[in-house]
C-alpha cells in the first residue's frame, strides 16, 4: 500500500519534470546572444516606441511608457533582465523567436496574429478612435466612406480602414506621421487606438478632435504580450505575474501613472 503510493508519487514527479523540461526552457534570450551563464537571463522585448502612453521615447532617449514599466515589473517578478528593442510595429510579430523573445506594444490579440504567436492573458481593453480635423463633420460609420484615411502600418486601425467602402488608405510607419498628414490636409482622418488618439488630440488640440470609436461601431480590442508559439512555461510565468500585479495594486498604479495622469 505504502509502496504503491510512493511509486505513484515518483511517477508524478517524473512526469512533471518531463512536462516542464525544468530549467531554462524560457531562456531564449541567452540562446540568441550566445551568452554564457549570466546571473540573470535576459528577455529581449520588442516594441514600437511611438505609441503614447503605452510606449514612447523618453527625455533620456530610452523607451518609456505603460508597457515598458509593465514588462520591466514582470521581468523583475519572474527573474529576467529586460532589454528593450525599438522597431517597426509591422515587424514585431515575425521577429518573435529570432530577433526578440516577446513583444509588448499595445498589441491587439487577433486571430491572424495567433497563427504566428501566442498571447499572454489580456492586460488592457482598448478600441479604435478617429482623429479628425477640428470641427469636421465625421461622426458616424457612413461618414467614413470614400475618405482618405491615415493609419499606422500593420495595425488593427489599418485592418478596419481597409474594410471601409471607397476609403483611400495611407499607412505610415509611425502613427504620428499619419496625424501630421492630417494636419497638412493630406488625409481626412486617422484611425488609431483610443489612448494614443487622445494623446495626439491633446498635443494638437488647436487642430484636431477625437471621435470615440463607439460612434463607428468599432469593436473592443484586447492588448496582450505576444509570445513565442508553444512556450507555455514563459506564458505561465508572465500570466502569473500579470495576475499578481492586478491583485496587489501594481497594475492600477501603473494605469494611474501613465494612462490617467
Ligand atoms: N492595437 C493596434 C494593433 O495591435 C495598434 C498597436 C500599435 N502599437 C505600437 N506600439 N505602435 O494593431
Amino acid at each position: 500500500m505504502k509502496k504503491k503510493i510512493l511509486s505513484a508519487f515518483v511517477a508524478t514527479v517524473m512526469t512533471m519534470t518531463v512536462l516542464c523540461g525544468c530549467g531554462s526552457a524560457a531562456a531564449p534570450a541567452a540562446d540568441n546572444q550566445g551568452a554564457g551563464e549570466a546571473a540573470k537571463e535576459t528577455l529581449i522585448v520588442g516594441t514600437n516606441a511611438a505609441f503614447p502612453p503605452f510606449e514612447f521615447v523618453g527625455d533620456d532617449g530610452k523607451p518609456d511608457g505603460f508597457d515598458m514599466a509593465l514588462i520591466k515589473a514582470i521581468g523583475d517578478e519572474i527573474g529576467y533582465d529586460v532589454q528593450i528593442q525599438d522597431m517597426e510595429f509591422d515587424s514585431l510579430v515575425s521577429s518573435i523567436g529570432n530577433k526578440i523573445d516577446v513583444a509588448i506594444a499595445g498589441m491587439t490579440v487577433t486571430e491572424e496574429r495567433k497563427n504566428m504567436v501566442d498571447f499572454s492573458d489580456p492586460y488592457y481593453e482598448a478600441v479604435q478612435a478617429v482623429v479628425v480635423p477640428k470641427g469636421a463633420a465625421i461622426a458616424t460609420a457612413d461618414d467614413l466612406k470614400n475618405l482618405k484615411i491615415g493609419v499606422q502600418l500593420g495595425t488593427t486601425g489599418e485592418f478596419i480602414a481597409d474594410e471601409i467602402e471607397g476609403a483611400e488608405v495611407s499607412a505610415y510607419n509611425k502613427a504620428v506621421d499619419a496625424v501630421n498628414d492630417l494636419n497638412n490636409g493630406r488625409v481626412d482622418c486617422v484611425i488609431i487606438d483610443k489612448n494614443p488618439a487622445e494623446v495626439f488630440g491633446a498635443q494638437f488640440s488647436d487642430k484636431v478632435d477625437v471621435v470615440a470609436g463607439e460612434n463607428f461601431d468599432f469593436e473592443p480590442e484586447n492588448y496582450a504580450i505576444a509570445l513565442p508559439k508553444g512556450d507555455t512555461e514563459l506564458a505561465g510565468k508572465i500570466n502569473a505575474a500579470l495576475k499578481k500585479f492586478k491583485e496587489d495594486g501594481t497594475y492600477d498604479s501603473l494605469v494611474k501613472q501613465y494612462i490617467e495622469e
